[in-house]
C-alpha cells in the first residue's frame, strides 16, 4: 500500500474538477448594487474615497440603473445626498427631497425588472451627521426619531419603493415602520431591516459619499464590534417586530456573526460589504498588492460561504459580469 492512501489533492487536479465539486457560488440574482444620487448634479461626481463609485446625478442613475439591470443584479439600495441638510433632517422627508425623487425615477425608468431599495435613515439628511433626531442634551432621541422613520417609510413607499431599509438602529424602529406602512396602504411594501449593525471603522469611505458631517460616532445605536449575543437579541427583535429580511453589516469582519444570525432565524439573511471593505481591496489592487478580481470574488463567496443569501456589495455590476463569465 502506498501511502498517504487517503488524497485530498485529486479533488483539486484541473480546474474542471474544481468546478465540479464547488460548494459554494454567488449568483448575479444575489447582489444588490447601492447606488448614490446627489440633488442638483449635471455630471456625476467621483468619490475619492471609494475609486469606480460615483455620486450619480438623476440622468446618470437612471442610465446606471439600465445597466444593473442589464447584468442581472437582484436588486439596488438608494442613498440620496441633498444639497442642504437641517437638524431634523426634512429632506428626507419631503416628497420632492433627492431620495424621493430619486426613486420615483428609477421605478418609472425599469419598473420592477429589479427590486429597488431605499435607505431609510436620516444621516444623509440632518445638519449634525446623526442618524436620528437630537434631544436638547445632544443625545439621539429614539421615540422621537421613529415617528421620523414612519413618515420617510411612508414618503418612500409613496415614491415607488419596493423594499425600505431601516438602517438607523433605533429600538422599535421595524415595527413603526410596519406599522406606518400597513396604515398608508402599503402592506405589500417589504422591510429590510438592517438588523444588526456594527459601529464599524470601515464606514469611513462612506462619509465622503454621502458627504456626512458627523462629529463624533454612532457608538450610544450601533452595536459594539465585541457582541455576538446581542446581535441575535437585535436580530430576533426586528423580525418580531416584522422585518421580512434581515442585514449583518460590514460582512468581511463580521462572517461569524452572518453565519449565526443565519442558523438563528428563517428569513433571508443579506450581507452589507460596505464602503471600507470595497476601499480596502481597491487601494491594495492600484498598489499592485493582489489581484483585484480574484479578492472581489473571494470576498464575495466567502460572505455567501458565511450563510449570507443577499450581498449588497459597490462591485455588483462587475461581479455579476464575473461570474456570467465564469459559469
Ligand atoms: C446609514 C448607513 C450607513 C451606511 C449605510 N447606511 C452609514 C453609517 O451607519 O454610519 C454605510 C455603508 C457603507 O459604509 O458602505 N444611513
Amino acid at each position: 500500500m502506498s501511502y498517504p492512501d487517503v488524497r485530498p489533492r485529486r479533488l483539486r487536479r484541473t480546474p474542471a474538477m474544481r468546478r465540479l465539486v464547488e460548494e459554494t457560488r454567488v449568483a448575479p440574482s444575489e447582489l444588490i448594487l447601492p447606488m448614490f444620487v446627489k440633488e442638483g448634479l449635471a455630471e456625476p461626481r467621483p468619490i475619492g474615497t471609494m475609486p469606480g463609485v460615483v455620486q450619480h446625478s438623476r440622468d446618470s442613475l437612471r442610465k446606471a440603473v439600465v445597466e444593473a439591470v442589464q447584468a442581472g443584479v437582484g436588486g439596488i439600495m438608494l442613498f440620496g445626498v441633498p444639497v442642504s441638510k437641517d437638524p431634523a433632517g426634512s429632506g428626507g422627508i419631503d416628497p420632492n427631497g433627492i431620495l424621493n425623487v430619486a426613486i420615483r425615477d428609477v421605478v418609472s425608468e425599469i419598473g420592477d425588472a429589479t427590486v429597488v431599495m431605499s435607505d431609510l435613515c436620516l444621516d444623509e439628511f440632518t445638519s449634525h451627521g446623526h442618524c436620528g433626531l437630537l434631544a436638547p442634551d445632544g443625545t439621539v432621541d429614539n421615540d422621537a426619531t421613529l415617528a421620523a422613520y414612519a413618515e420617510m417609510a411612508v414618503a418612500q413607499a409613496a415614491a415607488g419603493a419596493g423594499v425600505v431599509g431601516p438602517s438607523g438602529m433605533m429600538d422599535g424602529q421595524v415595527g413603526v415602520v410596519r406599522r406606518a406602512l400597513d396604515a398608508a396602504g402599503y402592506a405589500d411594501v417589504a422591510i429590510l431591516a438592517y438588523a444588526v449593525k456594527y459601529a464599524s471603522a470601515f464606514y469611513g469611505p462612506f462619509r465622503e459619499a454621502v458627504e456626512s458631517s458627523l462629529v463624533g460616532d454612532r457608538r450610544t445605536y450601533q452595536q459594539d464590534p465585541p457582541n455576538l449575543r446581542e446581535a441575535l437579541r437585535e436580530v430576533a427583535l426586528d423580525v418580531a417586530e416584522g422585518a421580512d429580511m434581515v442585514m449583518v453589516k460590514p460582512a468581511l469582519p463580521y462572517l461569524d456573526v452572518i453565519s449565526a444570525v443565519r442558523e438563528a432565524v428563517d428569513v433571508p439573511v443579506a450581507a452589507y460589504q460596505i464602503s471600507g471593505e470595497y476601499a480596502m481591496v481597491e487601494a491594495a489592487a492600484a498598489n499592485g498588492w493582489l489581484n483585484r478580481d480574484t479578492a472581489i470574488l473571494e470576498t464575495l463567496t466567502s460572505i455567501r460561504r458565511a450563510g449570507a443569501q443577499m450581498i449588497l456589495t459597490y462591485w455588483a455590476v462587475e461581479a455579476a459580469r464575473l461570474l456570467r463569465a465564469r459559469y
